[in-house]
């Protein structure tokens, strides 16, 4: 099947929908199911598909948020958070501002929380906070309905994770409602790259090779054909970051990197 090469978008959508969902609740369903299944290869494909960049790109994020982490205090949740590896990057940040701040490593410092609504991805989140003695837990929640009170964290997060919500700006008000007058988010997401001929080669890895690698080694072709798809009618940065604005939050800034193809947003909840 020829796959169209071209940078032109489709209208941006309300929220993800999978081949074959018809509403908010059958994408649910679709993206739930799929991260069910690619569970236990998800780390593995994550650094051999991006040549161990996404470890690069969650740490420049978690660097980010340096002036939150610092204080033991702040309440930190990293929303869609997989098997953990944006909230272990958070964990590890507020270690390193203790130890730069001369305190002693994070003892007392709130643990970062990680949510998900697929129970795989929390059971090896867990595993590896465990195993890795990172300061952080893990709780089973669906991004739009978070079981959080309104202004209780100080800092949300989330990579890769953003855009397979049902609903963005569901999600992004949901977002806000946690988040205390004045608290940040950051979105770490998957852009379609810019112009230029190294864009366009990296255009085409994402497209053809990833598919094809992802879908042999993880036995799940649908999943790693839904990431280039989901990708290319995902809200572009600047429609992204306008929808943010209108969705209670102020001082977006956007940050790309890998030529374009993967964009960091932070913002202030207003
Ligand atoms: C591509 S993975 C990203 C995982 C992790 N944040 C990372 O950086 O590797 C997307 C994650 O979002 C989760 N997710 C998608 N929609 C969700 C929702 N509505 N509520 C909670 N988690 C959701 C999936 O279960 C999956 O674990």
């Amino acid at each position: 099947m020829a796959i169209a090469m071209t940078t032109e978008r489709p209208a941006p959508v309300p929220g993800t929908r999978p081949e074959g969902a018809r509403d908010e609740r059958e994408a649910a369903a679709r993206v739930r199911e799929m991260f069910g299944a690619i569970a236990p290869r998800y780390d593995f494909l994550n650094h051999l598909l991006s040549l161990s960049l996404d470890r690069v790109w969650r740490r420049r994020t978690a660097r980010r948020f340096t002036h939150i982490l610092r204080r033991p205090e702040a309440r930190a949740i990293d929303i869609c958070c997989g098997t953990g590896d944006l909230a272990f990057a958070l964990a590890r940040e507020r270690k390193r501002a203790a130890r730069a701040a001369g305190e002693r490593e994070t003892a007392g410092a709130m643990p970062v929380i990680g949510s998900d609504f697929v129970e795989p991805m929390l059971e090896r989140a867990r595993d590896k906070a465990r195993s890795a003695g990172h300061h952080a837990i893990f709780a089973a929640a669906d991004a739009l309905r978070l079981p959080f009170a309104d202004a209780s964290a100080d800092l949300v997060t989330t990579a890769f994770g953003f855009r397979n919500l049902a609903n963005y700006e569901s999600g992004l008000r949901e977002i806000a409602r946690v988040l205390q007058p004045g608290g940040e988010a950051g979105i770490l997401e998957f852009t379609e790259p810019g112009a230029g001929p190294l864009a366009a080669v990296f255009r085409f890895y994402f497209r053809r090779i990833l598919p094809l690698i992802g879908g042999a080694i993880s036995g799940n072709r649908e999943a790693y054909r839904y990431l280039p798809g989901s990708v290319a009618k995902f809200p572009s940065s600047k429609e992204l970051a306008a929808l943010m604005e209108r969705c209670g939050f102020s001082d977006v800034r956007v940050s790309t990197w890998n030529f374009g193809s993967v964009a960091l947003h932070t913002a202030r909840r207003a």
